[in-house]
């Protein structure tokens, strides 16, 4: 009873879920792709695969503990064997923009603490250049407009410029992540320079992190009507 794209979605999950092996220390990404996997290891621990997970957000723990999957955190097991996730968008050189559910910092730091990052994706998200979707920007909440100053400043001289705005919850309350910080969703269009944008965004003292992940996916699996591709290794 799962919608088109919800199927794909399972689709790729299937596929990423085929790589785990017994033993293994995985990331678990947050999302509704993201949310697949976790279903798809939820059912293999339930028929006795042995593995311990990090959760990348509140989100994936809640739905992970519902399935008995054994957790850890990256202060008890801080290398990982795989990080799995979605993706808002990625180009051909598997550079991603992720933040859209607002977990991006912790993704971050589980990805970053992964011998291998898959990401799985339907198509819609294959960009050849990044920027299509609003880039997340998390920000302390110190100092948010000179923040949000620096970052149109960044986008600047690397190239693109567009309109920078604070994150809300649906009921027009400041969004605020597992971290207790911002998010700037900024409209820049194509980033032509996504390499520089990173380094640029890097160098601002309030900027937490943000959704520019370069460097990081080692494959992406993109399920569509024909079937499953995927990029990388
Ligand atoms: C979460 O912060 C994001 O990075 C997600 O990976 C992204 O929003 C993809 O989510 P969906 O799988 O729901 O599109």
């Amino acid at each position: 009873s799962l919608s088109p794209v919800e199927q794909l979605k399972r689709l790729a999950a299937e596929r990423a879920a085929a790589l785990v092996k017994p033993g293994m220390k995985l990331g678990l990404g947050t999302g509704s792709t993201a949310a697949h996997f976790v279903d798809c290891v939820g059912e293999k621990v339930r028929d006795g695969l042995d593995v311990v997970c990090v959760p990348t957000s509140e989100r994936t723990r809640l739905q992970a503990q519902g399935w008995n999957i054994k957790l850890s955190t990256l202060d008890e097991t801080p290398e990982l064997d795989l990080t799995v996730d979605g993706a808002d968008e990625f180009d051909p050189a598997l550079r991603l923009v992720k933040g859209g559910g607002g977990a991006l910092l912790r993704e971050k730091i589980v990805a970053s603490s992964s011998k291998r990052m898959v990401v799985i994706t339907d198509a819609s998200k294959e960009v050849k250049l990044l920027g299509k979707f609003k880039l997340p920007v998390e920000a302390d909440l110190f100092g948010l407009t000179a923040t949000a100053r620096k970052i149109e400043a960044a986008a600047k001289a690397t190239g693109c410029a567009g309109p920078i705005v604070l994150r809300k919850t649906a009921d027009g309350g400041r969004f605020l992540t597992d971290g207790g910080n911002a998010i700037f969703d900024c409209d820049f269009g194509v980033i032509p320079d996504a390499d520089g944008l990173a380094l640029a965004l890097n160098a601002i003292p309030g900027v937490v992190e943000h959704g520019l992940f370069i460097g990081l996916a080692t494959a992406v699996i993109i399920a569509d009507a024909a079937g499953i591709r995927v990029l990388g290794d």
